[in-house]
C-alpha cells in the first residue's frame, strides 16, 4: 500500500494519509496464550515479537511517531511471577532488540517513571536512550510504569515549583504549557490510537495527548497482529473526517 508521507491539510482527507504519531495499545497477550493453553508470560513474549514487528514496519513507511503501552502504572497488581517474566522480557529486549533498531534510526525513549525498576533495568534503559539520541529516524516512546493520570500528577506538582520559585509565572500557564511538562513535551499529539484485542477502553494511556485522537479499535489479540492489519488501522483512520471541536 502507498502512503502519502505527509498530510496536505487536514481538512483534505485523502484516501490513506499517513498519521505522523501512531498510539498502540498493545493488549490481549494474555487471552492469546490462554487460547492455545500456554502460559500469560508466553504470550507477552509472542507480544513482544509484534512490538518489533510492528515497530521496524511503522519506521519503514515513514511514520515519524510511534508510542507502545508496554506497561502500565496498574500492572504492577499482577501475579508476582507475571510481573517478574515481564521484566526478563524487558531486559532481554532492551539488551537485544533495541539494538537492532539502530539499522533504522530509530531515536528510543521510555516515558512513564522509570525509578520503580530495578537498577540494571533503569541502567538499560537510559543507555537506550542516550545511544539513539541523536539518530534521525522514527521516535519510538515505550511507555513503562506509565500512567497518564500519574503523569498529569507530576506536571501539575513540577508546574507548582516553578511557580513557587519564581521560574514560572501563573500567567503563563495554558495547555501549551501543560503539554511542554508530560513526558511527551515537544512531540505532536497522536493521530490515531489503536487498540487490538477488541476492549473499547483508554486505559490511563495518553488521556491529555488524545483529545483529538482517532481511535481505532481491532479484534485482533496483539500476539496476532500483522503488518497488514496496520495498514487496515491506517486505511480506516484516513478515511475519518477530523474535526477538532469544528464542524
Ligand atoms: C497487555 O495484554 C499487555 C501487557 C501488559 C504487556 C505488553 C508487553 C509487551 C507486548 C512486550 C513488549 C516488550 C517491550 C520491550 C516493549 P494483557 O496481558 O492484559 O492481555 P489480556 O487482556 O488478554 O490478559
Amino acid at each position: 500500500m502507498a502512503f502519502f508521507a505527509k498530510k496536505k491539510n487536514r481538512e483534505e482527507l485523502t484516501e490513506s494519509v499517513l498519521p505522523l504519531h501512531i498510539g498502540i495499545i498493545m493488549d490481549g497477550n494474555g487471552r492469546w496464550a490462554k487460547k492455545r493453553g500456554l502460559p500469560r508470560k508466553a504470550g507477552h513474549s509472542a507480544g513482544a515479537k509484534t512490538f518489533r514487528k510492528i515497530t521496524r514496519y511503522c519506521s519503514d513507511i515513514g511514520i515519524k511517531y510511534l508510542t507502545v503501552y508496554a506497561f502500565s502504572t496498574e500492572n504492577w497488581k499482577r501475579p508476582e511471577d507475571e510481573v517478574k517474566s515481564l521484566m526478563k522480557l524487558f531486559k532481554s529486549y532492551l539488551e537485544e532488540a533495541l539494538a537492532d533498531f539502530k539499522d533504522d534510526s530509530i531515536v528510543v525513549k521510555f516515558i512513564g517513571d522509570k525509578s520503580q525498576f530495578d537498577e540494571d533495568l533503569q541502567k538499560l534503559m537510559i543507555e537506550n536512550e542516550e545511544s539513539s539520541k541523536n539518530r534521525d529516524g522514527m521516535v519510538l516512546n515505550i511507555a513503562m510504569n506509565y500512567g497518564s493520570r500519574d503523569e498529569i500528577v507530576r506536571a501539575v506538582k513540577n508546574i507548582c515549583d516553578d511557580v513557587q520559585s519564581g521560574k514560572l509565572s501563573q500567567d503563563n500557564i495554558n495547555e501549551q504549557l501543560i503539554s511542554d511538562y508530560l513526558y511527551t513535551a515537544g512531540q505532536p499529539d497522536p493521530d490515531l490510537i489503536i487498540r487490538p484485542s477488541g476492549e473499547y477502553r483508554i486505559s490511563n494511556f495518553l488521556l491529555w495527548q488524545s483529545a483529538y485522537s482517532e481511535y481505532v479499535i481491532m479484534n485482533k489479540l496483539w500476539p496476532d497482529f500483522e503488518k497488514s492489519d496496520l495498514d487496515e488501522a491506517i486505511k480506516i483512520y484516513s478515511n475519518r473526517n477530523r474535526r477538532y471541536g469544528g464542524v
